[in-house]
């Protein structure tokens, strides 16, 4: 629709219907029957009115119901202005991929884009118009449930998939191409930092970080076009983010550009009342109106009082209608006006669900998102020996991870079935763990005995992590420690693998295991490529996105903490007054970054073109990389960045730059990067961003802890 027509058609709204285009159900409330209202629209207080006047629905999928949902809507919609569908497409729709900490495990943003535009063919197929991802919360305690939804602790490597992943679900045109989606960029902003790592808790971050290291994600999406963004449930400077007119309309509208639809989450319009920022619905509503909030998602806030809000103070109205006019301009930029079914269609919804092409792309994505965490000679397994697979996850259907809604259980494969596939047969065995309790000197254990090597697999269930899933304890569960102390008295080689959403403290089983296999919760085609890892088809390249403590007290940990008045160096073991650990070493037991591979890299010293640079000048940084094993195999070759004298305290290294590379056997292959100023910029006392002339040490290596380092010099002129 031309502009002047979508004018045309807001012209004619009446109050009551552009307030309904700002709220947002459930599709169960369009499941009700004629007869009586209960349930859902009993505790919102929604009329049969109020449905045909609603502007999107959440969480209603598949093509026959949105169609039929759509075509009723439009019946009793008196302007014919169509629903908008929105749906949590978190990581994959039918056919699941790892979870985006596995996804970001890959450092592979054009794999992680196909995956976006994957999981988009299949649900703009199943009919949803918008899906709210991608979640690019900055995350430093694995306490927190959430951490599987997101890419980990570094902004560099958050703003690059981030990226990839709206690149991914909206492609070049949402109006001509009907297979793609809106992205939604959440949760605006900073709730990937509670206290505690509890969720939905305070976040009281400084504006310097909040600018620094939390924001770049959210504006890489901005930047890519991402057509929403949802706040999110926190406070931030004490205010919760939906009422908070500083953060969104300051920081998000003005200074970040962003244009789009702003949607509030779950109810949170009400939370701004538990909060104690205001007394009820109503002043709540203004709360969120003011500070720009266009959809309400479920809170019936603006539904119920808005009208009234309106009637009351004229300069409510503006704010009103800007808020209806974003709404109707994504309703346009989908093409609604023209095909309010849109990509809905039972035939090509039959055709791309779980299809063939979209499992291989699932596989290639297990594939890189596997992290090996340690391998003491046991792995890849060999032909001729006698391995045991045991432990709850090896006959478990619990591998797709929390959001995964139309994932089905039944599709998604068996370890012990895929196991079973890769080796010979006869050399596998399946032992059940209660062999191992019911004593180890039983006729059962037989298998056990005679076994070359034995694989565990575990991890945690799928509701461990997610929303509303913090833990204190973040190691594996007791029963499972339990049965890798058991086996480890056998005295044989035992790997673990392992199934799990958040990166867990694997000290215990680091020194009960000679092999740790990270899969995380892989999705519907994991178990297959676990099952290759293992025996060595696929040669494992990915590398942890966040850090892996050795201790639940170290967190939140990570790589990029800020350089102290006492830091402590592995030099300085017996001095006391330094910022250490009495009980524990100060570093993660698995850093960022890290992750072992079949073959075996090694990194020349890192070179620059000059030693000297201007502000101008591009540094250009080389770095031989050798496979030094028998095995072609990939690498990801990390590039850090240190302003070694600041006016501001800066974070001992910072990822600036990645490449994946796959190197033949012996090959030597020599990668280059091109840093500029923007690599060296930072947020100085006086609010401007740039960087300082003086002394930067660029290191290079295979993770935040292992790289070379060269220095250069930045001056002010030539
Ligand atoms: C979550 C969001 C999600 C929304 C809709 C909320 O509880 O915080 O991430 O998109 O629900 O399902």
């Amino acid at each position: 629709m031309e502009r002047k027509q979508l004018q045309a058609l807001f012209d004619e709204m009446t109050l009551e219907e552009k307030v309904g285009q700002t709220m947002q159900l459930t599709g169960n409330f369009f499941d009700q029957s004629d007869s009586a209202i209960t349930g859902p629209m009993e505790e919102l207080n929604v009329s049969r009115e109020d449905l045909s006047r609603i502007g999107s629905i959440l969480g209603g999928t598949g093509a026959a119901d949105i169609r039929r949902i759509q075509t009723e809507y439009l019946k009793k919609n008196r302007l014919g202005i169509p629903l908008l569908f929105m749906a949590d497409v978190i990581h994959g729709y039918r056919t699941i991929y790892p979870i985006p900490l596995g996804l970001a495990s890959s450092w592979n943003p054009a794999l992680v884009e196909q995956t976006a535009e994957v999981a988009a063919k299949e649900s703009a197929a199943a009919g949803v118009h918008v899906t709210f991802s991608p979640m690019v919360d900055l995350v430093r305690d694995a306490r927190w449930g959430r951490v599987m939804e997101t890419t980990g602790e570094d902004p560099y490597l958050n703003e690059e998939l981030a990226r990839a992943l709206v690149r991914g679900y909206q492609g070049t045109d949402l109006q001509m191409d009907d297979t793609r989606l809106a992205a939604c960029v959440k949760h605006f902003a900073g709730y990937g930092a509670p206290n505690a790592g509890l969720d939905y808790n305070t976040v009281d971050l400084s504006e310097q970080v909040l600018r620094e290291q939390y924001l770049s994600g959210y504006q890489a999406a901005i930047d890519e076009g991402a057509k929403m963004v949802m706040a999110s449930f926190n406070t931030i400077k004490g205010i919760p983010a939906t009422g908070n007119k500083w953060l969104l309309k300051e920081v998000l509208r003005k200074e970040m550009k962003f244009d789009g639809v702003l949607i509030s989450d779950w109810a949170a319009i009400n939370e701004l009342i538990a909060h104690g920022l205001a007394s009820n619905q109503k002043e709540a509503a203004i709360q969120a109106l003011q500070a720009g909030v266009d959809i309400d998602m479920m809170s019936g806030a603006y539904l119920h009082y808005l009208e009234e809000i309106v009637e009351e103070d004229e300069s409510m109205r503006k704010l009103l209608d800007e808020a209806v006019w974003r709404i109707l301009q994504l309703k346009n930029d989908l093409g609604l006006f023209e095909n309010p079914f849109r990509g809905a269609d039972e035939e090509r919804e039959q055709a791309e669900l779980f299809s063939p092409q979209n499992r291989d792309i699932a596989r290639k994505a297990v594939e890189e998102s596997i992290v090996l965490l340690k391998n003491n000679q046991v792995l890849p397994l060999e032909e001729n020996q006698k391995v045991v697979l045991i432990g709850s996850k090896k006959n478990s259907r619990d591998l797709l991870g929390s959001w995964s809604l139309n994932g089905q259980e039944a599709e998604t494969q068996l370890l012990a079935e895929a196991l079973q596939a890769e080796l010979a047969p006869g050399q596998l065995k399946i032992v059940e763990e209660k062999t191992v309790f019911n004593g180890l000197y039983s006729y059962q254990a037989a298998d056990l005995y005679q076994a070359d090597v034995i694989v565990a697999a575990l991890g945690e269930e799928s509701f461990m992590s997610g929303e509303a899933a913090s833990k204190s304890q973040i190691t594996l569960p007791a029963d499972q420690l339990l049965l890798l102390q058991e086996l480890k008295k056998l005295g044989k080689p035992l790997v673990a693998v392992l199934f799990n959403g958040r990166p867990l403290d694997l000290s215990d089983v680091s020194l009960l295991a000679d092999g740790i296999v990270e899969a995380w919760f892989p999705g519907t085609e994991g178990a297959q490529v676990v099952a290759q890892v293992l025996t060595g088809r696929v040669n494992p390249s990915g590398k942890l996105s966040m850090s892996f403590p050795r201790h639940v007290g170290q967190v939140p940990i990570y790589y990029n903490h800020h350089s102290t008045g006492r830091p402590f160096t592995r030099d300085k073991q017996d001095e006391k007054y330094l910022s250490r650990y009495l009980d524990v070493d100060n570093s993660p037991l698995y850093p960022f970054g890290f992750g072992l591979s079949y073959s075996s890299f090694s990194y020349s010293q890192p070179t620059v073109n000059q030693s000297t640079f201007t502000k101008e000048d591009e540094v250009v940084v080389r770095v031989a990389v050798t496979n030094t094993s028998e095995r072609k195999g990939t690498e990801v070759v990390q590039l850090y960045v240190h302003d070694k004298i600041a006016q501001v305290v800066r974070p001992i290294k910072e990822l600036k730059r990645f490449a994946r590379i796959t190197l033949e056997p012996n090959e030597v292959q020599e990668v280059t990067f091109r840093l500029q100023e923007d690599d060296f910029t930072y947020l100085h006392p006086d609010g401007t961003w740039s960087s300082d002339a003086g002394e930067f040490e660029i290191m290079v290596g295979s993770n935040s802890e292992e790289t070379e380092s060269v220095t250069i010099q930045l001056t002010n002129s030539n």
